[in-house]
């Protein structure tokens, strides 16, 4: 029990921002602050959190509540231990009783897998520095590499004893049931056979973003061919290894502060980095990069800069990295590090100055990265060189935003010395094969929802939302459609000399797609696209504000995940030397294309249907079906040859 004053005490503590700033970036928005929300995956921010009322809020999934009812949600705690948790952040004493043999019991297991891996990691870290095998072997290990002893306590670093059950014995003793130290790995059990799993390994234990140990690594210390040289903890309950990255609870506020993040591969690169005074560096931990662990960054800064060994290995693995944090819609940059070294080795070699001039001159953007690296290779061979040119297409055509696109396709055209119109050719040839591939995955998602018992499907609001169903192209012109809808796209002769009319962009977008019947069967697409319709001549129609708040809860949703951020990231990048223009400025410019890429997919769509009709009317001998139906398809072949010699040909751009 926590005494009523000091609850009031906490309470009046806990600044919501602050406690909300330990998990995730916050940027301000008006009076509020705004951020990607962590309790559902989004790509835009929706997050809101008011310091003047002291709560936060999420559009998207509809989380909210105070900085406790946060800590509960996030860390997974009960009310009395997200005070604690509180209380710890803010130096609050909270005078709390020894805990009995049946309270350890009640724990939830989580908590109790937690709670055993602290208790295991003082264990070692206590052995590093006060036992003799542990100083003798362990911290001479490190002190030898060079590692400072503050680094080894920011890390919290340990040596786990030699011998069969050394820490196991200890545990035990303790009263830390067998069931926990099983089942997060530290005690190996096979029928009545125990051992350690780290025995005479210097130990790295992972934290999770609240500086919870959730897992281990373990470091050989001999070169032994027939061991792993790390071993990790096994996934459990509370370690899920693609989901967390090394290092991020030691580098969260300086990756926010600095708006940048580092990515290395091993335990020891975050070390020596640290070392080195660059403190905004996570490690994968030799398992491939995947995108839970791009999110988690993301929570923090849209900017990574992926470091890699400069061997062949290295350079392979950074290829295949970037592909992913592109698709998260995040700004990637790669440090190729000279042969023979990995951060840990540079990074002692150049010192700390030495090492942040190395990283700033030579990391250069993916596009640059990429064709430098196959350019060499395929000078002289133009079929080498096409293959390079649908390789980096291959890349721009995964990024989500237009104008990120624009600027690297400029990139691209210049380095390959290839028209830029090519470029956006093969862009939409991939943009499409990523449509198909990802309508066969839904299909095949459904399909397989057919087959499996109804119990098993997730409640109705748990399903992704519908957004999903909405092609590229119509995601995108919703997007425009919301954003710009007032402003004004040109100027038009009216009927007396001397007369203008002004064409606002959303009356543009909607004649150009309803005159050609082209207005999509999806629910929330024509909600939204009759609304704004309906509206174009309301002046004081706030298109953000009204789908945002929209009664209709599938169309807030789709609205929140559509209005973006996209201009604040923009200003990022002019910072970082990369971004030209602002996607307000070039509307004229933008408009027409989205518009001919939305009316291009559409028509491939119909072509589609139509020779299926036409196989049907075939099959059925119904001469008459037939004949419309391949006068409906040359027709379309004739709009969309159209279609293509536009975004071809382009003026705009
Ligand atoms: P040091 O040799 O101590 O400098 O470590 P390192 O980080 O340079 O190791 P390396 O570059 O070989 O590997 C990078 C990362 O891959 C390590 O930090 C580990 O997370 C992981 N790793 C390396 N070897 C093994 C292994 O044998 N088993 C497993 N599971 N992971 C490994
Ligand atoms: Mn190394």
């Amino acid at each position: 029990m926590i005494d009523h004053s000091t609850i009031q005490r906490i309470l009046d503590a806990a600044d919501v921002t602050e406690v909300i700033s330990d998990f995730i970036t916050l940027r301000r928005r008006g009076v509020n602050m705004l951020g990607l929300c962590p309790f559902h995956n989004e790509k835009t921010p929706s997050f809101t959190v008011s310091p003047a009322k002291g709560i936060y809020k999420c559009f998207g999934c509809g989380k909210g509540g105070n900085a406790v009812n946060f800590i509960m949600d996030h860390e997974n705690l009960t009310y009395p231990e997200a005070l604690k948790w509180l209380a710890r952040k803010y130096n609050i004493d909270v005078v709390e009783e020894e805990e009995t043999e049946e309270q350890k019991l009640i724990k939830d297991e989580r908590e109790s897998l937690m709670i055993v891996s602290a208790f295991a990691q003082k264990f070692f870290t206590r052995t590093l520095w006060e036992e003799n095998d542990g100083r003798t072997i362990g911290l001479s290990y490190f002190r030898e590499r060079g590692f400072r002893d503050d680094i080894l306590k920011k890390f919290e670093l340990g040596y786990a004893p030699d011998g069969k059950t050394p820490f196991t014995e200890a545990a035990q003793k303790q009263g830390y049931k067998m069931e926990f130290l099983e089942k997060t790995g530290l005690t190996i059990k096979r029928d009545d056979w125990l051992r350690d799993r780290f025995a005479g390994r210097v130990m790295f234990p992972i934290h999770n973003l609240a500086g919870r140990i959730i897992a281990f690594g373990g470091r050989l210390l001999k070169e032994d061919p027939k061991a792993a040289k790390y071993l990790n903890s096994p996934e459990s309950e509370i370690y899920h290894k693609s989901k967390v990255l090394y290092g991020i609870f030691q580098a969260r506020r300086d990756i926010a502060r600095t708006e940048k993040c580092y990515l290395v591969e091993g335990y020891t690169d975050v070390l020596s980095m640290h070392q080195a005074g660059i403190e905004n560096v996570v490690a994968s931990s030799g398992t491939a990069l995947t995108s839970e662990q791009i999110r988690l960054i993301r929570r923090f800064t849209p900017n990574i800069t992926i470091i890699y060994d400069g061997d062949a290995a290295g350079i392979k693995a950074s290829l295949r990295g970037i592909d992913l944090v592109l698709e998260e819609g995040m700004n990637v940059k790669v440090l190729l590090l000279p042969e023979g070294e990995d951060p840990d080795s540079f990074a002692r070699k150049k010192g700390a100055s030495g090492f942040q001039a190395f990283i700033d001159e030579n990391e250069t953007d993916f596009i640059r990265f990429k064709t430098n690296l196959l350019l060499k290779s395929a000078e002289k061979d133009p079929i080498a060189k096409a293959k390079l040119i649908t390789d980096v297409i291959r890349s721009v055509a995964v990024i989500p935003d237009t104008i990120t696109r624009s600027v690297y396709i400029k990139e691209c055209s210049k380095l390959l010395d290839v028209n830029e119109d090519i470029l956006y050719t093969e862009i939409r040839k991939q943009k499409h094969k990523q449509n198909d591939d990802f309508r066969n995955k839904e299909n095949r998602k459904q399909q397989d929802r057919v087959f499996k018992e109804p119990e098993t499907s997730k409640p109705a609001e748990e399903v992704e939302a519908k957004p999903t169903e909405l092609l590229i192209e119509e995601m995108e012109y919703l997007r425009f459609l919301l954003k710009h809808c007032n402003s004004v796209l040109y100027e038009e002769e009216g009927e007396n000399p001397n007369e203008f009319n002004l064409v606002k962009v959303g009356q543009y977008m909607i004649e150009e797609v309803e005159n050609d019947d082209l207005v999509p069967e999806n629910e929330l697409f024509r909600q939204i696209f009759y609304e704004v319709k309906a509206n174009l001549m309301n002046e004081s129609f706030d298109s953000w504000k009204h789908f945002i708040y929209h009664s209709v809860a599938g169309v807030s949703k789709l609205a929140t995940d559509l209005l973006s951020e996209k201009h604040i990231e923009s200003k990022r990048w002019t910072k970082a030397g990369a971004y030209t223009e602002k996607e307000e400025d070039i509307l004229d410019q933008l408009i027409p294309r989205i518009i001919n890429e939305f009316k291009l997919r559409k028509v491939k769509l119909l072509l589609d249907e139509t020779a299926q009709a036409v196989i049907l009317a075939y099959e059925e001998k119904k001469d008459n079906l037939m004949n419309e139906a391949l006068a409906k398809i040359h027709n379309l072949k004739q709009v969309e040859k159209s279609l293509a010699d536009k975004l071809g040909n382009r003026t705009i751009i």
